[in-house]
């Protein structure tokens, strides 16, 4: 569904029925999708410029516009990327986008899932790309929103962060309700119900909740904020412009903290 609201080319019939009818319920969710998919890129290339040159995407997806390696690959040639997601297509996906554009020993697919961080970083490990040393850039975007509380992300959150060597980064997006007004909720409503009947159900979170994901990270500046107000820079992505008013109707709040 994601990848067809970027535009991509790695969907199916079921999966853009699903879309569609997401964007019946809420027309502007494309949008999301690519504000959201602008700040990984532009998040990616604040860490490489912070000389963070190895990355772990956790919930990496499909394969779609804009991948990380692609994107760190043009500022580092020798930057390392180990993607993870626990969906098997995804997995499959992945590994043949990287057998033609990516580079053995410097890009790496596993699967495994978030909420099992020994079983996670152990696989990340085995790929020996990472040096596990040296700052790297955990990703979880887009991704903890499909996280219920009960199956605790918090405390995986709070074991990847433990794991990370200093000057590490943490770089988070995450849907929200916050901004929804009253004349919204009934839409809102029947969008997380549509969600609710696929793979991944939706589990909003507010800013608090959202802020405890980072632990004691101190934030980079701007802090918390909406997805399209994280450092814009419009010239990384042309082809994610939106078409969004105002920030908030973005729905996902992205924020990026630092291992002292
Ligand atoms: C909306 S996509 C986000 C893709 C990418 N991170 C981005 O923001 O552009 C969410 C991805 O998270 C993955 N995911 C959901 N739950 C997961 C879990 N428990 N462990 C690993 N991946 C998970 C899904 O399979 C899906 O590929």
């Amino acid at each position: 569904m994601y990848d067809y609201f970027l535009g991509g080319e790695t969907n199916w019939a079921i999966d853009r029925a699903a879309a569609e009818r997401a964007i019946e319920l809420l027309p502007w969710v494309r949008d999301m999708a690519k504000a959201n998919r602008a700040f990984l890129r532009r998040a990616v290339r604040y860490c490489l410029a912070e000389g963070i040159a190895q990355f772990v995407d956790i919930g990496s997806g499909i394969p779609t516009v804009g991948n990380v390696h692609e994107v760190a690959g043009e500022l580092n040639p020798r930057s390392k990327v180990v993607y993870v997601d626990n969906e098997p297509v995804a997995i499959a996906h992945g590994q043949v986008q990287l057998e033609q554009t990516g580079e053995p020993g410097r890009h790496g697919m596993v699967q495994a899932d978030l909420r099992d961080p020994d079983q996670l970083w152990q696989r990340v490990l085995d790929t020996g790309i990472l040096d596990p040393a040296r700052p790297t850039a955990l990703l979880v975007v887009a991704v903890l929103h499909f996280i219920p509380d009960e199956e605790w992300p918090q405390a995986a959150l709070a074991d990847y962060r433990q794991r990370l060597a200093p000057g590490s980064a943490l770089v988070l997006s995450h849907g929200t309700l916050d901004a929804v007004t009253p004349a919204q909720q009934e839409q809102l409503d029947a969008y997380t119900r549509h969600y609710a009947k696929t793979q991944n159900p939706l589990v909003w979170r507010s800013r608090t909740e959202f802020a405890e994901f980072l632990g004691d990270y101190p934030l980079v500046e701007p802090g918390i904020t909406w997805v399209p107000d994280w450092r814009p820079d419009p010239t990384i992505a042309p082809e994610l412009r939106t078409d969004l008013t105002d920030p908030s109707q973005s729905m996902v709040y992205a924020a990026v903290g630092r291992k002292p």
